[in-house]
Order: C-alpha cells, then sequence, then structure tokens
C-alpha cells in the first residue's frame, strides 16, 4: 500500500523540502504539503499556471502531483496563540487553519492518516547579525520557528502517525562547529533542533514506534540560504574543501530522505545523518 507523506516547508521548487516531496513522488508516496501562509498564493498560483512542471518531472517521466496544499505557519500551535495584527494581515486573513493543531486536524479529516512527516522550514529573523549581536528576541524567534516548530509539529501530528511512520527533520553542521555568518540564534536553533532529534526519537519511538532523524544536509542555494547571504561561499567551499568535489543537488538530500522514510533503514532513529558529500568529516581545508 502507498505511504502518505505531509512535507512542512514547502514554496517553491528550488528548497530540500521540494526535493524530498519529489524523491517521495518517485517512490510512491502520496504528497500533501504545509505552505508559509505568506508564501501560498504565489506557490499556488506558479503551480497552477505550470511554472514548476520542468522541475516536476519524475525518473518515470510523470509530473509529480501535489494532492493537497495546506496553509501553515509553524510559529502559532493554536488560534489563541494568533496576535491581533497577524490575524488581521491581509495576507493571513484569506486562509484559515493554519495554526499547527488545526493543520493537523484538517489532515486527520481529509485523510485520516500519514506514515511521513517532513520538516523543512527555518526562519531567523537575526540571521545575518553574529550571536553576540543578536537580540533576546532575534534569538527566540529563530528557536520558535526553527526548533520548537519541529516539536510542534511532532505533536500535534503524532496521534495520525501510523506505527511503523517515519519523521525527519533538515539541519546544518553550524550546530557543532563554527560557520561564521550563520548567526541570529541559528546555529544555537540548529543545536536544538540536534538534540531534540534524539529525545523525540526515544519518547515518539516507545510510545508510538515513530523513527525520528534529521539530515544534516550541505549547502543549497535555496531561497532561505540566498537570505543569509554567503551560500555562494559555502558552496564553493565545499567544492573545494570536501572529499566528494562536486556541487550538491537537493535530490541528493531527497533521496536520503526517501531512504530514511522507507524500511530501509527500519532500524535508524534519534540519527544525524550528513548528506553534505563528507565535508563534514574534513578536520581541515586542503
Ligand atoms: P527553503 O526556502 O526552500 O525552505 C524554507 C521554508 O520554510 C520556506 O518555504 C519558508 O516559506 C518556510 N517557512 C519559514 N518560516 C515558516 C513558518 N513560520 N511556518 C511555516 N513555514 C515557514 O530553504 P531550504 O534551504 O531548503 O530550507 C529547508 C531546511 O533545510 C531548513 O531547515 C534549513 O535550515 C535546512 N538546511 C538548508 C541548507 C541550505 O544550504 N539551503 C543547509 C542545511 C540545512
Amino acid at each position: 500500500k502507498g505511504k502518505r507523506a505531509f512535507i512542512a516547508g514547502v514554496a517553491d521548487d528550488n528548497g530540500y523540502g521540494w526535493a524530498i516531496a519529489k524523491s517521495l513522488a518517485a517512490a510512491g508516496a502520496e504528497i500533501l504539503v504545509g505552505t508559509w501562509v505568506p508564501a501560498l498564493n504565489i506557490f499556488e498560483s506558479s503551480f497552477r499556471r505550470g511554472k514548476f512542471d520542468e522541475s516536476r518531472v519524475l525518473p518515470d517521466g510523470s509530473l509529480m502531483e501535489i494532492t493537497k496544499v495546506y496553509p501553515l505557519d509553524a510559529v502559532f500551535d493554536s488560534p489563541d496563540d494568533v496576535p491581533e495584527d497577524i490575524k488581521t494581515n491581509k495576507r493571513y486573513a484569506g486562509s484559515s487553519n493554519w495554526t499547527v493543531k488545526e493543520v493537523a486536524e484538517s489532515v486527520k479529516q481529509d485523510f485520516g492518516s500519514i506514515d511521513i512527516l517532513v520538516h523543512s522550514l527555518a526562519n531567523g529573523p537575526e540571521v545575518t547579525r553574529p550571536l553576540l549581536e543578536t537580540s533576546r528576541n532575534g534569538y527566540l524567534a529563530a528557536l520558535s520557528a526553527s526548533s520548537y516548530s519541529y516539536i510542534s509539529l511532532l505533536k500535534h501530528f503524532v496521534p495520525i502517525i501510523n506505527p511503523g511512520g517515519s519523521s525527519l527533520s533538515l539541519t546544518y553542521i553550524a550546530s557543532e562547529r563554527i560557520i561564521p555568518g550563520y548567526g541570529g540564534g541559528m546555529s544555537s536553533a540548529k543545536a536544538a533542533l540536534e538534540s531534540d532529534t534524539r529525545v523525540l526519537a526515544f519518547e515518539a519511538g516507545r510510545k508510538h514506534k515513530i523513527r525520528v532523524n534529521t539530515i544534516s544536509a550541505g549547502p543549497l542555494r535555496s531561497r532561505a540560504a540566498k537570505a543569509i547571504g554567503f551560500i555562494d561561499m559555502m558552496i564553493d567551499y565545499s567544492s573545494a574543501n570536501a572529499p566528494l568535489q562536486k556541487e550538491l543537488s537537493a535530490e541528493e538530500v531527497g533521496n536520503a530522505a526517501a531512504f530514511l522514510a522507507s524500511p530501509l533503514a527500519s532500524a535508524i532513529t534519534g540519527a544525524v545523518i550528513y548528506v553534505d558529500n563528507g565535508l563534514n568529516a574534513m578536520g581541515v581545508g586542503v
């Protein structure tokens, strides 16, 4: 029987979320996505107008279908948490039921259950500021959008993830090594995400037989990465210094995600899996 996946954090065809959706679709999964509310209109209209058709092509020549796109803002757990200025913001007012709890309820209503949950989102309003110059609010916002958002998603989806299911997030090596430029508390947020992966693997594994892993991905020229401002340098650095001297493609991360979500990975949980051309293993650039 085909599996069903919910992928949070798809708003164009450039990021890891899109590539993961494609690899899962190629493996036969039904795809549902959660798209950040302010990005929803442009994503849906671009999709309808065929802007993504070229990048929707799967290995067998067919086009990836997305069964349903849910508006989502993963920094809000339930309607009570939404402040007035967001509620009345016209980019939000046009959509409804986009808090994490409501999205999980909608997916339950529409489909009953899922097998695969993917968190491919992050946000740090002060990412371009060094940690030493990061404000308390900026730091907490980074953790809220990039780390707690995962706990919240898993918490609300866990009741509808079938036993044997798999949950996955995306992290970055700035959590454990110094990557100047990845600021605003984003390095801290990824460290929290990796630690939470272990604890959540224990809790969701014992209670629900669900596996929890995270992929530590190498640099990709996504929309989010371009906003940080140093992505071309990181890609060049990796090409120059990693054991495998090639540019990382989003598809390589997508394929690793499909593996981790599959029964082939049935004993892998609580793990940080590097998909980075091996750069993490280097001690010094040569
Ligand atoms: P992306 O721009 O394709 O994905 C980030 C998504 O998060 C966007 O679709 C954005 O709309 C969404 N988002 C932001 N705030 C949100 C919120 N509050 N609620 C719901 N959605 C929200 O960029 P990318 O790079 O593919 O990011 C995906 C994941 O991969 C992130 O966790 C990122 O940290 C991670 N990653 C990226 C690397 C890179 O070089 N691009 C390297 C290692 C990890």
